[in-house]
């Protein structure tokens, strides 16, 4: 879709209208990395419901597929890193990927894959370089491919990158430019966009701006309350997001490409495992954008509307959290399809609409027993353990659980891995330690979870003998006991 120029008063608020309905509403990213997911079809009805009309995949996992034929929702499917140096080094890998993971989609009833998101944040400056040779060429041949396979008009291919490709020297987004190690590689990259019609795509992350400096002003990371905005040669920036979306379109500019479509790619707040990460925060950051994005409102360099996917659909207990704690709380909603706080995505009024036909394990938790000592030299490396499998990004300082005792970070330890492992009774037999109770742990905000059922869980492979590999982990923490 082009972009509107436009200069009355009038003419805006005309297309702005008038393109609300073309953006298509707000897409949503749906990743997979959970313990527990729930089944796509559930998640699929989850999205109708809720009126979401666009889903970004990490991959081509073709029960998602399926499950999303003949929905109506337009996908982004997804290659990994992993997977550029192969489709860079073999036209006929590329060809293999797009026959199977859109052409047959495409084709056996529809479904209506729009892009191919080639890499996810391939030049993320943590990486080293390691996809930087690749990444260009796996663009070229699976452009190549969907040509081939006559999609070339239908699938678009683009690039989701971290906001960290570009950057600019003071403050002001007029300064911006690539970045000095990729910016001739970024040159040829957007080139190759603009010339195969496909858009640059971009993920905006204002928390990690206030997660990293503890000195940011925290207004400046949301879409309301900041007093000093920044005044780039006439252009007011209240907030980082415009701030830093219109550094990308100065980039854009300097280089020749001011008119290239953007794609914001992931856009959201995490609710859990920083102080900064909160319903309170997530709620007020998701709904300031999504009040404009409705009205159609964009940044001072493209006044308008923008084309988004939140970050993200759900909650995954499986993720690295090499990044930082918060890494499994980027949901909208919970690991179990309960929404998290009220949001008015456009669609209904009535805010989110929870998934329905969930089955949960049954009400049981483990936690410690009331008599154990708190000295018991296994207290450390159970709880260690126990973390090391499951999740405890719900503890710390300023997190949903922060307030718990001791007595109550080790339950919670011990719950989570017994909830992890299908509530085995082998899960909960921590030496001495633990004791299965039908008591809802839970207090106000800090919520022991019990997991949903699942086809593709397999406790006995996973849980392996807890009593085992605890001795062994015993001895090499304790090698003189
Ligand atoms: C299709 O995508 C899946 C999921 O990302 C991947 O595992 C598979 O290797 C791809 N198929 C081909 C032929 O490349
Ligand atoms: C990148 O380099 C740093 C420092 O040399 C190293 O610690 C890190 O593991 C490297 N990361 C990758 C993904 O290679
Ligand atoms: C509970 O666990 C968290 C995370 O490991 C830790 O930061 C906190 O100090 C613990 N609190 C108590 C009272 O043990």
């Amino acid at each position: 879709m082009g972009r509107v120029r436009y200069g009355g008063a009038i003419v805006p608020l005309l297309c702005s209208v008038v393109l609300v309905g073309m953006v298509s509403g707000i897409g949503v990213n749906w990743g997979t990395q959970a313990t527990h997911p729930l089944p796509a079809s559930t998640v699929v009805k989850m999205l109708k419901d809720n009126g979401i009309q666009k889903v970004k995949l990490f991959d081509a996992d073709s029960d998602i597929l399926d499950a999303l034929k003949k929905s109506g929702i337009q996908v982004m499917v997804g290659i990994p890193n992993d997977m550029l140096a192969s489709l860079a080094n073999s036209v006929q890998a590329a060809e293999k990927w797009v026959s199977k993971n859109v052409s047959s989609h495409v084709s056996s009833g529809g479904v209506d894959i729009r892009y191919v998101a080639v890499g996810n944040e391939p030049f993320l400056s943590t990486y080293n370089g390691t996809f930087v040779s690749t990444t260009l060429p796996a663009l070229q041949n699976i452009q190549s491919a969907l040509i081939k396979s006559g999609l070339g008009n239908q699938v678009k291919v683009t690039i989701p990158l971290n906001a960290d490709v570009y950057q600019s020297s003071s403050d002001k987004p007029s300064d911006g430019d690539f970045r000095p190690d990729i910016h001739d590689l970024m040159l040829l990259i957007v080139k190759f966009l603009s010339d195969n019609g496909a858009p640059f795509t971009v993920n905006i992350y204002p928390f990690i701006s206030l997660y990293k400096d503890s000195n940011f002003p925290v207004d400046y990371a949301f879409f309301n309350g900041y007093q000093t905005p920044i005044n780039d040669n006439g252009k007011i920036y209240d907030n980082v997001f415009d701030a830093n979306h219109d550094t990308l379109v100065w980039a854009l500019q300097k280089n020749g490409f001011g008119n290239l479509p953007i794609i914001v790619g992931e856009i959201g707040w995490p609710t859990d495992g920083d102080r900064n990460a909160n319903l309170q925060y997530a709620q007020r950051f998701n709904q300031g954008f999504m009040s404009r994005y409705i009205a159609g409102k964009g940044t001072p360099m493209r006044p308008g509307p923008v084309d988004a996917y939140l970050f993200s659909l759900i909650d995954e207990d499986n993720k690295s959290i090499e990044p930082g704690n918060f890494e499994r709380h980027w949901g909208l909603f919970y690991f179990d399809g309960q929404p998290k706080y009220q949001l008015n995505i456009g669609s209904s009024s009535k805010g989110l609409v929870a998934a329905s036909g969930v089955h949960y394990l049954e009400k049981k938790w483990c936690v410690l027993k009331p008599t154990a000592n708190l000295n018991d030299q296994q207290v450390p490396p159970s709880v260690a353990y126990a973390c090391a499998r499951a999740d405890c990004t719900s503890l710390g300082y300023g997190t949903s659980c922060g307030n718990l005792d001791t007595k109550g970070n080790i339950s919670y330890a011990f719950n989570s891995y017994y909830q992890v492992n299908d509530q085995l009774d082998s899960a909960c037999q921590f030496p001495g330690l633990s004791i299965v109770t039908n008591q809802d742990p839970s207090s106000g905000d800090c919520k022991f979870r019990i997991m949903i059922q699942t086809d593709t869980a397999n406790p006995d492979r996973r849980v392996g003998s807890l009593s085992i590999v605890l001795c062994l982990f015993l001895l090499f923490y304790f090698p003189v006991i």
